[in-house]
Formats: C-alpha cells, structure tokens, sequence
C-alpha cells in the first residue's frame, strides 16, 4: 500500500470547476493583487550557505516552487542582523541584496510572473546547545555564595567555605544529579539541562533591554532592503518561538511599558510595523504571521490574537497569516550538544499537526483561529485578508475554508513541499496526479537536524531512475534534494 492510500480520500475538481472557484479567483493584498488564493508559507530549507548569502540550491528551491504558481510564495525566516546565524537566509546587510534579487527574478520567470513574492523577516535570539554537564559545571557556571552555602549541607561548612573554586565545581561533579540540581538556581538548571536561551524579560543584558528601540530600524533596514531586491512585500515574522512573538506572549512580563497587558506587549509589534511602513511607504506590502494560540501554560490564546491581528490591521498592515504554537517552552529536552528546538513538544505538534495526532487527521485542524481573527479583524472594520493553514491538502478543504469564511487566503506548506505542482495539477484538472503529504513530518526531522530539508515522498525510486547520476542529492547523498517533476 502506498502511504498516500492510507489518507482519507479526497476528491479533485475538474479544470473548468477549478476556474470557477474561490480559490483560484484573484485577491488584492495591499498593493498587488494575487491571481490567485494559494500561498505557499515560510519554509527554512537550510540551502544557504554558513553566511547566509542565497546559493545555488536556495535557487532551485523556490524555482521549484514558482513552477506550481502559487498566488503567493512566502521565502524563509531570513535574519534582519548581520550576525552569522548557519545556513539560514539573512538580509541584515545591503551584500545581501544581490542574491535576493536573483532569486525574486527566478520566482518570476519560473512562475511566467505570475507568482507574488514575499520574504519572511526575523528576528531572534541567542540560543546554545545544551552543555556537558562537566563543561558546564566545570566551566560555564558563575559560582555564588549561594552555591557555596547550599554546597555546605552536603560536605559540610568547613570544607564548603575552605574551597577553591577549581574544589567548588569539582565537588559539585561529585554529587549525585538531583543533588546537584537542587544546589542550581532555575535558570541554571535550564542551562544546565536544557542549554542557554535569551528571553525578551533578560532585561538585565543591555541589548535584551533596548530592544524596543533597536528592532524598528532594524525590521525597517530588512523591509527596505527587500524592497530594493525586487520583492511583492515582507511578511514581519511575530509567529512562534522568536523575538516579536515573544513580546507578544503572556509570558511576557517586562515592566518597561512593553510587557504585561495587551496594550503594553503590542507596543514593540505596533512600532515595528509604523518603522517598516514609514521606511517601504504605502505601496509595498507589509503583513505578518502571527500565533492565534500559543498553545503554552499561561500564554495568549485566540483572544489575544484577536485583539493584536485587529490592532495591527487597523495600523496598516496588509495580512495577517495564522499560524499556532512551535514555542521553546513545552519542547523537548535536547541532547548533549544539540540545540533546544521549538516544535517538539505540544505546542510544535500543533504548528505542524501530523496525522498520528488525532486519528481523524490534521486535516483543516487551524482555521477556527484564522476563523476567529477574521472575524474580529472585520468587526474593527477592516477587510484585511487572512491567511489560514494548517494540513490543508484537497481542494474541497480550501474552497470551503474560503466560502465558509475561515480565511481569505489558503496556505500549504507540506503538501506544497511534498508536491508543488498541486496547485497547477488543481487547475489542470489533473487532481489524480497530485503527490499527496502524508503528515509525518519526515520533512521537520530534518529541519530540526539542521539538515537540508527534503520530502520522503520524493526518494521513491530515486536511486534507481539515477542510474545517469543526473539527479541532485543533498550533502549526505542519501536524498533527492528537489521533487521530482
Ligand atoms: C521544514 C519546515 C520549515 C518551516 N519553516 C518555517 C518558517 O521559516 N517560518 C514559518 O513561519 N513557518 C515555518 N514552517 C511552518 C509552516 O509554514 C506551516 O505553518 C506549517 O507547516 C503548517 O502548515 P502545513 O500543515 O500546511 O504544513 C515550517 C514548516 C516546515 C515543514
Ligand atoms: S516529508 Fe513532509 S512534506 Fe513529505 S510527506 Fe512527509 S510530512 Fe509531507
């Protein structure tokens, strides 16, 4: 049995019904108008190089993308600092612009100019694998007299106060794990078990502290610079684990006038947004991705998310794309040397929901939040277009999603990875052709190694249709690193 046939089925549309539908009927988005409904939303490949210039395999990514003709194609999380950051995109500097005008020219041509071009822009911060414990504790560590003292109850006061610090660490090495933990302050023992992470409340570190006056010449440099490039818009990342969504949490608690109620944690989004469209002006096209439900103990929840998208659209912003979850809080603990990775734990499974989540499947799982946001966006009087996604994979999904008001826009990140001709097959009338996502999240595995992003679905057969050696394979040779046609 193929894995697809193990999906419910689906049924496709005729070319001439495909016409006729929503989905495929035009939508204005700020300043350009999409020919179509489709969007295909940030996906991190890991294609550029370590200095996050846009390669030749960054090319044929989105090149691959653009052949499907997506209304919309939103390019990946890309860093608005010039610091390196692996092989992740980045714009934090103008050297960036040249290979981000190519790959812009490339959407065009491979889309017969059809495809709208966005790039995501992103801010983050600091974040290290999760330490040895004998480097840690040997190393890492700022020993404090509370340590000491609290040491003092295990091998007594005399030899705790007697201690050097080189003693210090080295008995602390000695004590049984729990012990040790219990000797930490909670902050270490997440460093400890968990490894370092910066937080937007870090107000203590300098540039934690004035972030609320750094990030809008920052997102506003970025924003220009894609501008310059060639781009249809930016998309300013305020989704998941990162710095914007941060400021919008519940979790956040600064006290500076930038956290606690909801008119405080919006304040850095809203002068973000009011810095990007001074800079791009009126007719370039500025929207967001943001979270409709953190899906965390204590974080914002839909009606949150309600009152910031309405907020935000009111400011002027052109869209607002829905996602949910993917946060540091609830993910699982790394491995020794590896990095915390925000879509492991709860909130992650229901950014991208896999179909061993609910036994009905994932499918169309997100759109009451898009649904929700709608909705209080139009009560603000606003008719700012919403994004929805969320496992969607069939036609029907996406047409009714948008006759039943869930969205205005309809976006597939998996299956578009897993097969992005879909939307073109759609309008061919050639559903039966479509490489349907099966929802494991092979594709999130390797995004979470840090390795070149692929789809299972592709290798079928890969090696034996390579008997020529024409075919592209990522870093490891294993895998087909493009679909196949
Ligand atoms: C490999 C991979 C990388 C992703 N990278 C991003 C990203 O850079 N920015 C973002 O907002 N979402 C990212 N996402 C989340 C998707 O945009 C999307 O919201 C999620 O996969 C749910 O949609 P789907 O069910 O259609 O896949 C990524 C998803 C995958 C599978
Ligand atoms: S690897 Fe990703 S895109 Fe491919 S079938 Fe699995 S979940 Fe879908």
């Amino acid at each position: 049995m193929r894995p697809a046939d193990k999906l419910p089925p689906v049924r496709w549309p005729s070319r001439e019904e495909a016409r006729a539908s929503r989905l495929f009927s035009p939508i204005r988005i700020g300043s350009f108008t999409a020919a179509t409904r489709t969007w295909v939303p940030a996906m991190v490949p890991w294609r550029s190089d370590e200095e996050g210039f846009v390669t030749r395999d960054v090319l044929d990514w989105y090149g691959r993308f653009a052949a499907g003709r997506p209304g919309v194609l939103v390019v990946e999380a890309t860093g608005i600092r010039d610091v390196p950051s692996g092989p992740l995109l980045r714009i934090g500097d103008d050297r960036f612009v040249p290979g981000l005008r190519d790959l812009v020219a490339l959407v065009k041509e491979r889309s017969g100019g059809e495809t709208r071009v966005l790039i995501q822009i992103i801010d983050f911060l600091s974040i290290r694998r999760r330490p040895a414990k004998k480097a840690y504790i040997g190393r890492y560590l700022r020993l404090t007299d509370a340590h000491r003292e609290r040491l003092a109850q295990h091998v007594g006061e005399a030899r705790a106060s007697a201690a050097s610090e080189a003693e210090l660490r080295a008995l602390m090495l000695t004590l049984p794990h729990a012990d040790l933990l219990a000797l930490l302050a909670e902050r270490e023992v997440e460093d400890l078990e968990r490894g370092y992470r910066e937080r937007i409340t870090d107000v203590h570190l300098p540039h934690v502290r004035d972030l609320p006056q750094t990030l809008p010449g920052l997102f506003a440099d970025a924003a220009e610079r894609a501008r310059t490039a060639g781009f249809d818009g930016v998309e300013l990342h305020y989704a998941h684990a990162y710095t914007m969504a941060s400021f919008l949490s519940k979790l956040n608690t600064r006290t500076d006038g930038c956290g606690g109620t909801r008119e405080n944690r919006i304040r850095v989004p809203l002068a973000v947004l009011r810095a990007v469209r001074e800079r791009v002006g009126a007719d370039f096209t500025v929207g967001c991705r943001l979270l409709g439900d953190e899906v965390i103990d204590g974080g914002s929840r839909i009606d949150d998310a309600s009152w910031f998208s309405a907020e935000l659209a009111c400011a002027g912003l052109d869209f607002v794309s829905v996602s949910k979850g993917g946060k540091f809080e609830d993910a699982k603990q790394p491995k020794v040397g590896e990095a915390i990775y925000p879509y492991t734990g709860p909130s992650g499974h229901e950014c991208m929901p896999t179909i061993k989540l609910v036994p009905s499947g994932p499918f169309g799982r997100n759109l009451p939040l898009s649904r929700a946001i709608r909705e209080a966006v139009r009560a603000a009087g606003c008719d700012t277009p919403i994004v929805g996604a969320g496992a969607i994979n069939s036609f029907d999904l996406a047409e009714a999603a948008l006759t039943h008001g869930d969205c205005d826009l309809v976006a597939a990140a998996r299956q578009s990875l897993a097969d992005p001709d879909w939307w073109l097959k759609m309008r061919a009338g050639r559903g039966a052709d479509v490489r349907r996502c099966i929802y494991t999240n092979y594709c999130e595995a390797l995004d979470q190694r840090h390795l070149q992003v692929t789809c299972q679905l592709w290798d079928r057969d890969f090696e034996r249709e390579d008997e020529g050696g024409g075919i592209a394979r990522s870093h490891d040779g294993k895998r087909r690193l493009l679909p196949p046609p």
